[in-house]
């Protein structure tokens, strides 16, 4: 295989460099590295990007070989691998997310809250999760949907969102709660009104009322069981388990589903897991939304 061309910006000089070819050795190396600290499966036709993403980050630490690059990262002192590790892990994973992204498990969201709203004491707390939550557009929509609800319900009930995601770099833009025009515009305009402020011409912030009620924090769904993290009424985790095999998908669900208070629901990717059952858990039939109830 011939290396391809990638543009770097060296001393502020743009020039060709070409990317190093990596041995069928050091892939298996780097994608069985990759798969233990993250989940994420790497299949062969993702080498080239392995390559360029690995090689854009090797010419940023002016290193050459993707041999040594590894040593760093399994080798060096821990604070350095550690902070080497969040870098390239952003790098790696597919961010790739949107506002309201799969409507139908929203709608089922809003009739949970209404029937939470309908049937709990007054001043009871919903407490939601959104695992893999990319930079924010996940949680922001799910506290459009609560809000709106509690405030068409008069509800004197309290919510909070906990957004959890592996990528650092992630975690800061979705703080930040700022989004260009394109992608909120597409939002509903009586919610856009009521939720976004707009910047400049380019970008929109989400209200800090809005803000408020979500608590971004960095968790590795692979370590789940240690997570301090219990009795939510909602899990909402979509579009993050694609990427693992199916025995870590489904045990990852089975570690949800015991993060659920009774009554709780798990929602997941449309198709994202099939033949997953839980003796505490029963499917909720709701349009094209792949959802579980916790019945005990
Ligand atoms: C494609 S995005 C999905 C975002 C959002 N849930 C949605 O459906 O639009 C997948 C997210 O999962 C995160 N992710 C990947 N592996 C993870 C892991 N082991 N633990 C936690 N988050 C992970 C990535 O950083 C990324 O933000």
């Amino acid at each position: 295989m011939r290396p391809s061309p990638a543009v770097t910006n060296v001393t502020n000089s743009w020039s060709i460099r070409s990317t190093p070819e990596m041995s069928s050795e050091q892939f298996e190396l780097w994608k069985t590295l990759l798969e233990e600290r993250t989940g994420m499966t790497l299949h062969p036709e993702r080498k080239p990007f392995l390559e360029n993403s690995l090689a854009v980050r090797m010419r940023e630490l002016a290193l050459e070989d993707y041999d040594d690059y590894y040593q760093q990262l399994v080798a060096g002192s821990t604070g350095a691998k550690a902070m080497e590790w969040s870098v390239l892990v952003d790098r790696l994973t597919v961010q790739e997310t949107s506002f309201f992204r799969h409507p139908g498990s929203y709608a089922l969201v809003e009739e949970y809250v209404q029937r939470f709203i309908d049937e709990r004491p007054p001043k009871s707390s919903l407490d939601v999760w959104s695992v893999g939550c990319s930079t924010g557009e996940e949680p922001y929509s799910l506290a459009m949907v609560i809000s709106e609800q509690f405030q068409a319900r008069k509800s004197s009930d309290y919510y909070g969102i906990t957004a959890t995601d592996i990528s650092l770099p992630t975690l800061a833009k979705a703080r930040k709660a700022i989004y260009g025009s394109r992608k909120v515009e597409r939002i509903d305009p009586a919610l856009r009104e009521r939720y976004f402020r707009q910047l400049n011409e380019r970008e929109y912030q989400v209200q800090d009322a809005l803000r408020d009620r979500v608590c971004f924090a960095r968790l590795n769904v692979l370590d789940l069981q240690q997570a301090p993290i219990r009795d939510m009424d909602i899990i909402f985790c979509q579009n993050m388990l694609i990427y693992f095999r199916r025995w870590r998908k489904r045990q990852i669900v089975t570690r949800l589903a015991e993060k659920l208070a009774p009554g709780g629901m798990l929602v997941l990717g449309a198709g994202e897991i099939t033949d997953w059952h839980h003796p505490d858990l029963e499917r909720v039939h709701f349009a094209d939304a792949l959802a579980f109830r916790r019945c005990r």
